[in-house]
């Protein structure tokens, strides 16, 4: 719900998730099973979460914005996105 609410769908395709079919990121389908983050930083929940927070501060230069997102609603969202197999 939460991503969908903050229209990570808009750029991503997220399995499960209402309305999020966007491409101009990558798919994040089966995230879990993802090493790194953008290519850059080891997957894990605490990098995840600084990264849905502000991606520009875990990978300077990135393009994906930061979209506002608390640290509590991060927290869910990157587990929901790491249980992605
Ligand atoms: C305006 C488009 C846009 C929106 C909105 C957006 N992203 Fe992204 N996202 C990107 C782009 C572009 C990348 C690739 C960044 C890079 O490689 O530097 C990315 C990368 C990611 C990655 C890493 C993917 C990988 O393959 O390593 C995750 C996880 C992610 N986004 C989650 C989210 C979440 C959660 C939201 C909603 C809070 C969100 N994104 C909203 C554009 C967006």
């Amino acid at each position: 719900m939460l991503l969908a609410q903050y229209q990570c769908g808009s750029c991503h395709t997220i399995p499960d998730v209402q309305a999020a079919r966007g491409r101009t990121g990558p798919t994040l389908s089966a995230f879990g099973r993802r090493s790194y983050i953008a290519g850059h930083v080891p997957n894990g929940p605490e990098q995840l979460v600084r990264w849905i927070v502000t991606p520009a501060a875990v990978v300077p230069g990135t393009t994906m914005p930061a979209m506002g997102v608390s640290p509590e609603d991060a927290r869910d969202m990157a587990a929901y996105l790491l249980a992605l197999e």
